[in-house]
């Protein structure tokens, strides 16, 4: 199955696509998390990509299509695979009609408050790439699943998340019309608990399998 899901910052694509990877056994591609590495190892990629990133805004078309081009051609994503935050823009979502053929897209909805929320409260794990919530941590600093340390991303302030919310809509919004338009849109309420959510994800997938 070729997947991916869609929503806007903090509506828990990465939380939902990592559970739903794992559970069909097809890899996770997450632009972002890809973007995180090349800025964790001071890549020129990650230099240039960080001063996007840190603003809130998008980082350039071609970078970003480059990468997933060539994630995509690995052996690991021949039986398919789950995109998460790709495509964001037009140009990118023209651009993967010529290396990909998606056979579902999962639109995760979720009200602008709760996504304030959610976003300044998250913790990721240094090493192993967990998401928490705040508030479901005892302890702040370590992660509760490897041990490792947790950080607050840069681009998780107020005003950036913000930002990025504006961004999302201005760019990212119409793709949905786009991918409903094709026949494969399929909205899935993103407001309730992380289990029911992977549950009703899972009942669509089945439906499209
Ligand atoms: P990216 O990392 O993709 O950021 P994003 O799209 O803004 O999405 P987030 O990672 O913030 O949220 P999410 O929906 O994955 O939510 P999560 O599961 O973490 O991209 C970062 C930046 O990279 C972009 O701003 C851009 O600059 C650049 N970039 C990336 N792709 C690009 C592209 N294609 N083109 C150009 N630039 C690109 O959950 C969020 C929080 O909520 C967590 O704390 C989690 O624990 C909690 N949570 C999740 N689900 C629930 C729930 N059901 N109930 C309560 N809490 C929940």
């Amino acid at each position: 199955m070729k997947l991916m899901f869609v929503g806007p910052p903090g509506a828990g694509k990465g939380t939902q696509a990592a559970r739903i990877a794992t559970r069909y056994g097809i890899p996770h591609i997450s632009t972002g998390d890809m973007l995180r590495e090349e800025v964790k190892n001071e890549t020129p990629l990650g230099k240039e990509a960080k001063k996007y990133m840190d603003a809130g805004g998008y980082v350039p078309d071609e970078v970003i299509i480059a990468m997933v081009k060539e994630r995509v051609s690995r052996p690991d994503a021949g039986k398919g695979f789950i995109l998460d935050g790709f495509p964001r823009t037009d140009v990118q979502a023209q651009a993967l009609e010529e290396f990909a053929s998606l056979d579902a897209v999962l639109n995760i909805v979720v009200p602008d408050d709760k996504l304030i929320h959610r976003i300044c409260g998250r913790r990721v794990c240094r090493d192993c790439g967990a998401t928490y919530h705040e508030s479901m941590l005892e302890d702040q600093k370590t992660c509760p699943k490897c041990k490792g340390s947790l950080y607050i991303r840069d681009d998780d302030k107020e005003e950036t998340v913000k930002k990025r919310l504006s961004v999302y809509k201005e760019k990212t919004q119409p793709l949905i019309d786009y991918y409903a338009g094709k026949g494969i849109l399929h909205d899935i309420v993103g407001s309730g608990g992380i289990d029911d959510i992977t549950e009703a994800i899972a009942a669509v997938l089945d439906e499209v399998k």
